[in-house]
């Protein structure tokens, strides 16, 4: 599978025979609304939740977000711009740098860590529009330093201290919907603690920006997922009563979504929403995504309430479900029907 940046830039190539595998006839699946026909995603405002005398108020606001929309932008969510402003630099950077050493980093056989594109599983497969950087950030001992770049030379330092701070905005975040969903905080204590981040460039594609996608349709395979827009671009679209909302980057916020993971451990009061990213004619897109997913070798189970109330999803291993995952095609969320009881 070709680098789509390089490809995005051999503009005599681009009306070419090798672009179908990008083309998607089912990219007008639901309708487009505009922001106007659709709200705003709702934003949540964790000082509020850290201050007892608003505390009550913010809880109901994100107990809805999370039921209504699963998808809520944080604001004051306590990360100091310093550290923002230079993971920012640092991705832009990055994907600046010519393709020979950004391969240094290239995803290994096997590994889901590395420079690289879309999870090819099969070859009729239709290919994203973007390429993928991701490594293992937490916990420390997960991480392979190898694909840890040493260009921009500020990077890994960067990505340390983005991704503590993540951590400590996750552990806020996970707590307060536990909160709002009277589950024992202790419950949710290991599902948040492993942190992957995946660093997304989405260049654009002058000829056929209407046709492809930047990342298929899909749920994630996280317990809760934390997404910054590197630039201010717009291209995520999210899935509302079956038509596609698009997002518009907040400069001051991150993005928090509900994964599949806390869906199953929600029994399904709170859902995974799925997600898909367009692609501009004229500007390239970058984003990062913190994906906050239990440790491997544990389970993911229901946490009912009551004693009626019915279990609707299977008590599952959490490696189970992400090699589940990793081997289907991303298609909507197909992985988490086969965790649902009948
Ligand atoms: C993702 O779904 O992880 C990427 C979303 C984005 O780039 O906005
Ligand atoms: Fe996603």
């Amino acid at each position: 599978v070709r680098n789509v940046q390089a490809l995005a830039a051999c503009t005599d190539e681009l009306t070419a025979k090798g672009l179908e595998r990008y083309i998607r006839p089912d990219i007008d699946d639901g309708q487009v609304l505009a922001a106007e026909q659709s709200g705003e995603v709702p934003a949540i405002d964790l000082r509020r939740l850290l201050d007892p005398d608003h505390l009550e108020e913010e809880a109901a606001r994100l107990r809805s977000a999370c039921e209504d929309w699963g998808f809520f932008q944080l604001v004051n969510h306590g990360v100091p711009d310093e550290i923002i402003a230079n993971i920012k630099r640092d991705i832009q950077e990055f994907f600046k740098l010519p393709l020979e050493m950004k391969n240094a980093y290239a995803q290994r056989p096997g590994d889901l860590q590395g420079y690289g594109q879309v999870f090819v599983v099969s070859e009729d497969q239709k290919l994203d529009w973007s390429d993928r950087f991701a490594i293992y950030a937490q916990p420390p001992e997960a991480r392979d330093l190898s694909y840890w770049p040493t260009h921009p030379h500020t990077f890994r330092k960067s990505i340390e201290d983005y991704s503590s701070e993540l951590m400590q905005v996750a552990h806020y975040v996970v707590t307060f919907i536990a909160k709002t969903l009277h589950i024992d905080t202790e419950l949710m204590e290991d599902k948040y603690l492993c942190q992957a981040l995946r660093m997304n460039y989405y260049p654009p594609c002058m000829s056929m920006a209407e046709k492809v996608l930047g990342f298929s349709p899909h749920s994630d395979a996280s317990f809760v997922t934390l997404l910054l827009q590197v630039n201010p671009v717009e291209g995520l679209q999210i899935r509302r009563h079956g038509a596609w909302v698009p997002v518009k980057p907040h400069p001051k916020a991150l993005l928090v979504n509900v994964g599949d993971f806390l869906e199953i451990m929600s029994n399904g009061a709170y859902k995974s929403i799925e997600h898909r990213v367009t692609i501009n004619a004229n500007q390239e897109r970058l984003s990062i995504s913190a994906f906050h997913v239990p440790l491997f070798d544990g389970t993911i189970s229901p946490a009912t309430r009551t004693q009626e109330e019915k279990v609707l999803y299977k008590t599952m291993k959490v490696k189970e479900y992400a090699e589940l995952y990793m081997s289907n095609k991303r298609d909507g969320k197909r992985t988490l029907n086969h965790a649902k009881l009948l």
